[in-house]
């Protein structure tokens, strides 16, 4: 096996924020990959850095009385602390507001407009005449012009699912200072993706390049069409100046992926490496970006485009993960399931707890994992320490007692070592295809058989008869070598544990190809314990850390409520002809983030409705349920098809909407009065 070069990035995060257990989701994944790669011998790189620039860290900064330097650089320190927290081993962690990115950015610009890839044209945007600033549609809020729901951002509302432009929002307000925008023409910069379909086609089609799921979306992209892409925005903005264009900066999303290379070249430019090996067109070394699915656009679309018509090598594929449900739902704040890194390591749980539990619930797929709280208790106490742990706390005191720490020359006669060994190959290629949930399961149904040995020979029965220390010396130090295979395996996704049996074992760290060979005659170290249970207070605790309200200052009065609307009278109501519902399908659909498709019954016909109820239901919990629908709201076309009517939901200041129901017994088609 010749060894490969691989380069490996992760999203960069923004520094607009604390780390959070969605994050560590793409992080802990792609760090298991690359230390499997690096036990594999191959020469791998890891890097990732924050994302620095835009509006929203403009706006925060100044709102904490900070520069935006001073702020990025506290928040690249917490991020820093977090991911070493969980043993991410970046090789470099860097930022995107380097001189290293501004001279990548620019020159990349610089590139693609000798390529005729830069068009400028002139747009029409909203501008807050108070701040003196466009604004970023999720900086404009107003009234959805399709439902009327007060609060809604400029690119869609939440409680009807629409989406728009901000222009389109009635009274519409800025975010920032409050004051009424206006709309206001200015020059903007683009790179014309709209002349790069014919080589994202091919790009996308080659094989292993993006999962199917993924290369489905591509799919619909394509089909869309390609629009050229705004690379440009309007002073003040926190971002690298374009090259003779004063007063116009890089989008933050032209200089983020660009974060990739100049984190490599710092880290190259430290250790004498060769950035053009890398990064430069016909590079053979191979280059994989683990993303989530919010940003595959602009990872499989604008990036490999941008990469190519600037001269530089494109991906070797896109690693898409999906999002982290907590419990089944969606992170909620005030459900104290939005859980940031630090306050999981503050409470004092072992991050590798986490790293298992992940590893054991992610495939190669970009389905989303959940973590059921008291599923993680369970698992992890009872596969890492009630049974892999189990083995070593089983055999090592008699080692170290009765034989003075030495293993046994020749072990007994036992299928599993043959067993375990040849396990190598195919755990290797479930690593390599990052099949992590199957790894584990294969690893813990042998560390199973191990036990089932453990159970056969009962080591503390041995100890106590006369005359079979032989035997004991032999079936402890076939099992210290069983366990040693085991840990070899789940090394990837608990190294810090792996750490700490190497130098139990005393031994050097140990590689992929160790799995080959066997400890005989050899002497170990005293054994202390190697890993806790979980307490499952401490879940509680973290819960209970990371609930907060959204509204702090009426917290302590219960959740804001809305005014009461302006008075009506009977018929006014009467107009509203409100029905029972009976809820007899329910589907996602395919393209709305936050929209799912509703076929009600009505006791004597059926209805087609979309409703914004996705961040809320699962489907298959909806099925069967009654609700209640406004009836005669005129059909809306949508771009999924058309919405005849509407189901009513509860949604306060608080994140969460609560779809209503009518007393048990109310038949479909009945009518509400
Ligand atoms: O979505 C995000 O969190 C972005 N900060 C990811 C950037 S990835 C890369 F392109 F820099
Ligand atoms: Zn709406």
């Amino acid at each position: 096996m010749s060894a490969r070069k691989i380069l490996v990035t992760n999203a960069l995060p923004y520094a607009n924020g604390a780390i959070h257990l969605g994050h560590l989701v793409g992080y802990i994944q792609a760090d298991i990959w690359v230390r499997f790669q690096k036990m594999r011998g191959h020469t791998v790189h890891y890097v990732c850095g924050d994302d620095t620039h835009g509006t929203p860290i403009m706006i925060n900064a100044e709102k904490q009385g900070m520069t935006p330097e001073a702020f990025i650089a506290k928040m690249y320190d917490e991020h820093v602390a977090d991911f070493a927290g969980f043993h991410i081993g970046f090789d470099e962690f860097y930022t995107t507001n380097s001189p290293e990115n501004k001279e990548l950015a620019s020159s990349i610009y610089r590139r693609l407009k000798a390529d005729g890839k830069i068009a400028v044209k002139t747009i029409s945007q909203l501008y807050d005449p108070q701040k003196q600033m466009f604004l970023p549609d999720r900086f404009v809020k107003g009234e959805c012009p399709k439902c009327a729901a007060k609060d809604q951002y400029g690119d869609n509302c939440e409680v009807c699912g629409a989406t728009y432009a901000p222009t389109e929002l009635k009274n519409p307000f800025s975010a920032v200072s409050g004051a009424t925008p206006e709309l206001r023409q200015s020059e903007h910069y683009f790179f014309k993706l709209s002349e790069c379909g014919d080589f994202l086609a091919d790009w996308t089609r080659q094989p292993g390049r993006l999962q199917k799921e993924a290369a489905n979306k591509m799919g619909e992209w394509f089909e869309a069409g390609l629009q050229d892409w705004d690379i440009s925005r309007d002073a003040p903005y926190f971002g690298f100046e374009i090259p003779d264009a004063p007063g116009k900066y890089f989008y933050v999303w032209l200089d983020a992926p660009i974060g990739y290379i100049a984190a490599t070249k710092h880290l190259f430019d430290r250790i004498g490496e060769d950035l053009e090996a890398y990064w430069a067109e016909g590079s053979d070394a191979e280059l994989y970006h683990f993303i989530g699915k919010d940003i595959l656009y602009f990872h499989a679309l604008f990036w490999p485009a941008v990469l190519k018509y600037s001269g530089h090598r494109t991906p070797t594929a896109i690693n898409v993960n999906g999002f982290l449900t907590v419990n089944g739902e969606k992170m909620s704040k005030s459900r104290g399931t939005f859980i940031t890194a630090k306050s999981y390591l503050d409470v004092g749980l072992n991050p590798e707890w986490l790293r298992y539990y992940y590893a054991a619930k992610l495939g190669s797929g970009i389905e989303d994992a959940d973590l059921s709280l008291g599923d993680f208790v369970a698992r992890v106490n009872s596969d890492l320490v009630g049974k892999y742990i189990n083995i070593a706390s089983r055999a090592a005191g008699f080692i170290q007692k009765r034989f003075d720490g030495k293993l046994a020359a020749t072990l007994p006669d036992s299928p599993l070592v043959a067993k375990l060994q040849a396990a190598a190959t195919d755990l290797a290629a479930g690593f390599e295809g990052r099949e992590f949930s199957r790894v584990l399961r294969e690893v813990m149904a042998l560390t199973d058989e191990v036990n089932q040995y453990v159970d056969q020979v009962k080591p503390w029965e041995l100890a106590k008869q006369e005359g079979r220390d032989a035997e004991l010396h032999g079936a402890c130090s076939l099992l210290i070598n069983l366990f040693r295979l085991l840990t070899i395996y789940i090394k990837p996704v608990l190294p810090k544990l792996a750490a700490d049996v190497e130098t139990f074992l005393n031994v050097a760290p140990l590689q992929w190809a160790d799995a080959g060979t066997l400890l005989l005659g050899h002497a170990i170290k005293p054994y202390s314990h190697l890993m806790t249970r979980i307490d499952p207070k401490q879940v509680d605790a973290l819960v209970e850390a990371n609930k907060q309200s959204l509204a702090p200052a009426a917290a302590a009065a219960g959740p804001q409520i809305e005014a009461i609307a302006p008075t009506i009278n009977i018929d006014d109501f009467g107009k509203i002809d409100l029905r029972v519902a009976k809820i007899i399908d329910c589907k996602h659909v395919e393209g709305a983030e936050k929209l799912l498709q509703l076929t009600l019954d009505l006791g004597d016909h059926t209805r087609n409705v979309f409703s914004g109820i996705k961040s809320a239901y699962k489907p298959e919990d909806l099925v069967g349920r009654l609700t209640v629908m406004v009836a005669n709201l005129a059909p809306r076309k949508m771009k999924f098809g058309l919405s005849e009517g509407m189901v009513l939901a509860a949604s306060g200041s608080e994140p969460g909407l609560y779809l209503l129901s009518p007393d048990s017994g109310a038949q479909p088609g009945m009518r509400i009065s």
